[in-house]
């Protein structure tokens, strides 16, 4: 039986320009001669895809906003991650529960504690094993997604206080999770940007 893989996220404001990072994470984890699963959040699986939809689009509060992420959670870990990881797969993961407390806690003003609740019941004992945050200012940011040439969703198209807030909430996770949460600096060119997650990839697992 092959040991269990390695659980690794990615996490950032809107626009942070993650999501072009994941390819290349997955190419960092092949070339050292594991399987890689790629796969995100809310959205991972039928049921999360449609969760997602209704979130994205519905205003409603901002328990009832965490507790369906965890649902799309709670399905995902169940069906994908785990099933995953037990088979010895590298999962890369685009956003996990540090959204959840930076977008509902941080952006939201969500209490904490009741996402730490959440976290509890829906994957006890199962946390990243490595956490890259790509950190960008808003303005940077919000410049980037106006050149993406679509609609904004209802999360995207918040003012920009809220993802200052919801920025700084990472940062604090950051600073309180330092040995998993890997901060890299997303400004600048995309080549610059995958060097830096090829460091901190190194970093996280020499
Ligand atoms: P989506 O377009 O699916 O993905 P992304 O922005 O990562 O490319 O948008 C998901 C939105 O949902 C995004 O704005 C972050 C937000 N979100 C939360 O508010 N809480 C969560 O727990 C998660 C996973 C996402």
């Amino acid at each position: 039986m092959s040991a269990r893989g390695k659980f690794i996220t990615f996490e950032g404001i809107d626009g942070a320009g993650k999501s072009s990072h994941l390819d290349f994470a997955c190419e960092l984890v092949r070339a050292r001669g594991f399987e890689a699963a790629r796969t995100f959040e809310p959205g991972g699986t039928p049921f999360g895809q449609r969760l997602r939809e209704v979130v994205l689009k519905q205003h409603t509060t901002p328990l009832a906003e965490a507790i369906a992420m965890f649902a799309a959670r709670s399905a995902h870990v169940e069906a994908i991650i785990e099933p995953a990881l037990a088979a010895g797969h590298w999962v890369v993961c685009d956003r996990f529960s540090d959204s959840t407390y930076a977008y509902q806690c941080g952006g939201r003003g969500l209490d904490a504690g009741l996402v730490a609740k959440l976290e509890e019941i829906v994957h006890p004992g199962l946390q990243p094993d490595a956490t890259f945050l790509f950190d960008v200012d808003p303005a940077t940011a919000a410049a980037r997604q106006g050149g993406r040439g679509r609609e904004a969703d209802r999360f995207e198209s918040e003012l920009s206080d809220f993802h200052i807030r919801v920025r700084n909430a990472y940062l604090d996770r950051a600073r309180r999770f330092a040995r998993r949460i890997h901060l890299i600096d997303a400004a600048g060119a995309p080549e610059e940007v995958r060097a830096r997650l090829a460091a901190e990839f190194t970093r996280a697992f020499p």
